[in-house]
């Protein structure tokens, strides 16, 4: 006889319950697995949060003091105008950090436009005041295409990485800038010939308030770091101590 047997369709249709049975099973495991990772992350978001803010109010705590202790003096010897120049420079301070610290915050959102990564990278050369004593070697490639960026930003980030550069090498060296393009990315290199990031600080100088030098706020890679990966990009560095580092960011071309 041909055709199927009762119990043949039976067992399809056995089957046919089963799968919709796993299926289900397997979609409120989803659910629940999806519900958790959104509770891990909002963790991890409230944790860093709650670093970041403490470290924030830290860190305005000592130019405020200043104001503060200079107000109370200043009450005590009326016309002694010796305390404006430290009242100027503790807000200056509190003011750069606050600057800073919405740059870091505000860092994902990006406004895309069309524009040069050589182009931005001359002016943000222009932005930063390198000293006589250092040496810039550029080499752009004028291959480059134009290619979607938040201008902004990526001229603030290349700033950023060219003042840290120069920073590093307050005897003199090299400041080597150049691009390329790589398959479907635009990569900028920037190298110093100075200090190394030292050992200790290296898995932190992305980290918001993880690593900051004197009259540093410790918040410019942190920034740069989420506005590129915002854009699709990347960034990383190699560093040896006492000869040098180097950043290398890779921009998607689209
Ligand atoms: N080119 C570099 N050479 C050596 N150290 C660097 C370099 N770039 C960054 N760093 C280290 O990374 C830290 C974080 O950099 P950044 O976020 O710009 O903060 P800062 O305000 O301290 O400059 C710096 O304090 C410095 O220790
Ligand atoms: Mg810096």
């Amino acid at each position: 006889m041909l055709g199927m047997g009762m119990t043949e369709a039976q067992s399809i249709e056995e089957l046919r319950c089963a799968l919709a049975e796993s299926e289900k099973r397997y979609a409120e495991l989803k659910a629940s697995i999806d519900a958790r990772v959104r509770e891990v992350a909002k963790a991890e978001f409230q944790a860093e949060m709650t670093r970041v803010s403490s470290e924030l109010a830290h860190d305005l705590r000592g130019p405020l003091q200043i104001i503060t202790n200079s107000l109370f003096l200043m009450e005590r010897k009326p016309g002694d105008t010796t305390y404006y120049p430290k009242i100027g420079d503790a807000l200056k301070q509190a003011t750069g950090i606050l600057d800073a610290f919405r740059e870091y915050y505000r860092g994902h959102e990006i406004m895309l436009m069309k524009g040069n990564v050589n182009k931005i990278i001359e002016k943000s050369l222009e932005d930063v005041a390198v000293p006589d004593g250092i040496v810039v070697s550029k080499s752009l490639d004028p291959a480059i295409p134009d290619t979607m960026l938040d201008l902004g930003k990526v001229k603030r980030d290349f700033a950023v990485l060219i003042k840290n550069a120069v920073e590093a090498m307050p005897n003199g060296g090299n400041l080597t800038v150049s691009s390329y393009v790589d398959g479907g990315n635009i990569l900028v290199r920037i190298g110093d010939t100075g200090s190394g990031i030292p050992e200790a600080i290296r898995s932190k100088v992305f980290i918001a308030f993880g690593a900051k030098k004197r009259g540093g706020y410790g918040l410019a890679l942190a920034a740069a770091k989420r506005n590129l990966e915002a854009m699709g990009g990347l960034i990383s560095f190699e560093t040896e101590t006492g000869k040098g580092t180097t950043f290398t960011i890779i921009l998607p071309i689209n």
